[in-house]
């Protein structure tokens, strides 16, 4: 069966509930309670969408998470499809106020997105122009000179997101070196991903390691975009090593392309902000009502939509049932 383009704008709905309800803890130092909203309203509502889903890119393992685990099913029947998730991304950006959160949901007809546990990748995307032209395993002077060239710019004028890590020091410093501008975040790269097939954005591109869900999320995103992510998985230790072998991948530290990330041709990734970013607006309330901003894309058709939405809260009890 195959998915049907009204299931971009089911998709959104997901993705708003999870924004809306999170987006009541912004601020208030409290992650997991922002996670917990957005995970039961998400999971709520993939209650009423018409899919056979399998989470392949969830909340955790069926032991460690209630909800949204990897495995579950979700929607009330239609195509098989495989399912990523994060209904908070940032679950820190969150609790602390600060920019760049949004909730998350990219799918893919039944065996096609990656299969990649919690673990660290290392990461570069680019934007449509740059697609094809950079390579994970170059030095970032390399990779910029491309984006440089790809988009018409000077090195000078590119802005490069890395989340500020100490495990970043070289590559920042390096980045810096060629000639190029650096944003550091504290948390959330799956936006600033997005950002860089965005014209206008003011991002050119992401590099460093964040988490591999993440980075299937971001992959989701950047297929509809016409962009590029490549990574790599980065295991720890033996165990993580034999986790990614049992998720299928025979290589574990293999260079993952596009394909890797997501098969075929068809694709479809929402989103929805829950605080201001340079992708989405977040989550504004107005007493009885609330509005949104997401970005729904299907890669068939290359449709990129921006959804503004006025949401009426009291007539949303599936959302709002367990709001604070
Ligand atoms: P949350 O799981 O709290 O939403 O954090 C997400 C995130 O900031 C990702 O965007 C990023 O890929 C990863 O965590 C980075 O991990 P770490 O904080 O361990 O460096």
């Amino acid at each position: 069966m195959r998915m049907e383009r009204e299931l971009a704008l089911e998709l959104v709905r997901v993705t708003e509930a999870a924004a809306l309800t999170s987006a009541r803890w912004m601020g208030l130092g409290c992650k997991e309670e922002a996670d917990g909203a957005a995970v039961d309203a998400m999971r709520r509502m993939f209650d009423t969408v018409q899919i056979s889903g399998t989470v392949v890119i969830g909340e955790g393992e069926i032991d460690e998470a209630p909800m949204l685990y990897i495995g579950e099913k979700v929607g009330c029947g239609g195509p098989e499809v495989d399912v990523a998730v994060d209904p908070v991304e940032g679950t820190n950006l969150v609790a602390k106020g600060l920019p760049n959160s949004i909730a998350v949901v990219g799918v893919a007809p039944r065996g096609c997105l990656l299969h990649a546990p919690d673990i660290y990748m290392d990461k570069i995307a680019v934007g449509p122009c740059a697609a094809g032209k950079i390579n994970l395993d170059d030095p970032p002077a390399k990779n910029l000179k491309a984006v440089a060239r790809a988009s018409n710019k000077d090195v000078r004028d590119l802005v490069v997101v890395i989340l500020d890590r100490p495990r970043h020091e070289e590559i920042i410093a390096k980045v810096r070196e060629a000639g190029a501008r650096v944003k550091l975040i504290s948390d959330g790269d799956v936006a600033p991903a997005i950002s860089a097939a965005v014209a206008g954005s003011g991002v050119d591109m992401l590099l460093g390691i964040g988490g591999a869900p993440e980075g299937v999320l971001a992959a989701v995103a950047l297929k509809c975009l016409g962009g590029e992510l490549q990574g790599r998985l980065c295991p720890a230790d033996k165990a993580q090593e034999e986790r990614v072998r049992a998720m299928g991948l025979a290589e574990p530290r293999a260079l993952l392309t596009m394909e890797d990330f997501v098969r075929g041709d068809d694709c479809i990734f929402a989103a929805t902000g829950i605080t201001d970013g340079d992708l989405l607006r977040g989550v504004r309330f107005h007493g009885e009502t609330a509005s949104t901003h997401s970005i729904v894309m299907r890669y068939k058709t290359g449709t990129v939509r921006y959804v503004d939405a006025r949401h009426n809260m009291a007539r949303k009890p599936l959302v709002f049932e367990k709001c604070r």
